[in-house]
C-alpha cells in the first residue's frame, strides 16, 4: 500500500519537523507499507536534513506542484531538479485545486509529469470529475480527457514510478466521500486504459490511489476494494494521531491480504 499526504497551505518549517518526528515515532514499527507527504515547499530542505540527522525517517517527502523546465526566467516557479536537490521523491501534479484556481491545464500537467520523470521525481497525477460531470454522467471521459495528454509523455519503463489519484472533485475537502462502489469503477476504468495503452504488465505497474475526504472513520469501506493501491488524504493528514491511524490501518490491510 502507498499512502499519501497533501497538507496543502498548512505548517510552518517547525510545525512540519515537528509532524515528522511525531510520525515517526509512532510507526516505527516495522510496517509494509510507504508513506509520502506532500509538504509546503518551504519546509522541504528542513525536513531532509532533520530526516538526515535522525538517521532516516521512513517517510518520503513529497512538493505539492512543479513547474516543467529545469532553471530559466521564471519568476516564481521551482523546477524539478530544485525539488529533487531538496530530497523531494514525490510531487503533486494537476491537483484540482491547482486546475480550478491556478488554470493548469491537462497540457501544462503532461510537461510537469515529463519533467519530474525526467528528473527521478515521482509524478502524483490528481485526476477526477467535477459534481457536475458525475451528474451528466460522463466520468470516464473526463478521466480520458485528463490523462490522454499524459499518456505520451510516459515510456513503458516510467509507469512503476507513476503514481495516479483519483480524486472525485466533489470529494474534496467536502466530508462526502465517494462510495466503495464509484471509487472502485472508476480505478477499474484508469487500469483499464493503462493496460490499453501501455500492456498489462506495465500497466499493472503503476499505483493508483484514491483521494477525497479519506478519514480513519471512513477507511475501511475503501481498503475492501480490490482495485485500490493506496490512499491520497488531505484533511486527515494535518494530525499526527489521525494520519497515524490510517498508516496503521492500510499496513493491516496489507498483512490481511498477503
Ligand atoms: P481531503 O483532500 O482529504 O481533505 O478531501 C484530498 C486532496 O485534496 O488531495
Amino acid at each position: 500500500m502507498l499512502i499519501g499526504a497533501n497538507w496543502k497551505m498548512h505548517k510552518t518549517v517547525h510545525e512540519s519537523v515537528d509532524f515528522f518526528r511525531a510520525l515517526a515515532a509512532d510507526i516505527l514499527l516495522d510496517l509494509d507499507v510507504e508513506v509520502f507527504i506532500c509538504v509546503p515547499f518551504t519546509a522541504l530542505w528542513a525536513l531532509s536534513q532533520a530526516s538526515a540527522a535522525a538517521g532516516g525517517w521512513p517517510i518520503a517527502l513529497g512538493a505539492q506542484n512543479v513547474f516543467w523546465e529545469d532553471e530559466g526566467p521564471y519568476t516564481g516557479e521551482v523546477s524539478p531538479v530544485m525539488l529533487r536537490d531538496s530530497g523531494c521523491k514525490y510531487a503533486i501534479v494537476g491537483h484540482s485545486e491547482r486546475r480550478q484556481k491556478f488554470s493548469e491545464t491537462a497540457a501544462h500537467t503532461a510537461k510537469k509529469v515529463a519533467a519530474l520523470l525526467r528528473n527521478r521525481v515521482r509524478p502524483v497525477l490528481c485526476i477526477g470529475e467535477t459534481w457536475e460531470e458525475k451528474a451528466k454522467g460522463i466520468t470516464e471521459q473526463v478521466l480520458v480527457r485528463q490523462l490522454e495528454p499524459v499518456f505520451p509523455m510516459l515510456r513503458t519503463e516510467d509507469l512503476p514510478e507513476c503514481v495516479f489519484a483519483y480524486e472525485p472533485v466533489w470529494a474534496i475537502g467536502t466530508g462526502r466521500r465517494a462510495s466503495a462502489c464509484q471509487a472502485a469503477e472508476a480505478h477499474r476504468f484508469i487500469r483499464l486504459l493503462l493496460h490499453d495503452r501501455f500492456g498489462v504488465e506495465a500497466g499493472e505497474r503503476a499505483k493508483i490511489l484514491y483521494g477525497g475526504s479519506v478519514t480513519e472513520k471512513n477507511l475501511s469501506e475503501l481498503l475492501e476494494i480490490d482495485e485500490l493501491d493506496g490512499v491520497f488524504v488531505g484533511g486527515a493528514s494535518l494530525e499526527v494521531q489521525s494520519f497515524s491511524t490510517i498508516i496503521r490501518r492500510c499496513a493491516q490491510r496489507g498483512t490481511e491480504g498477503s
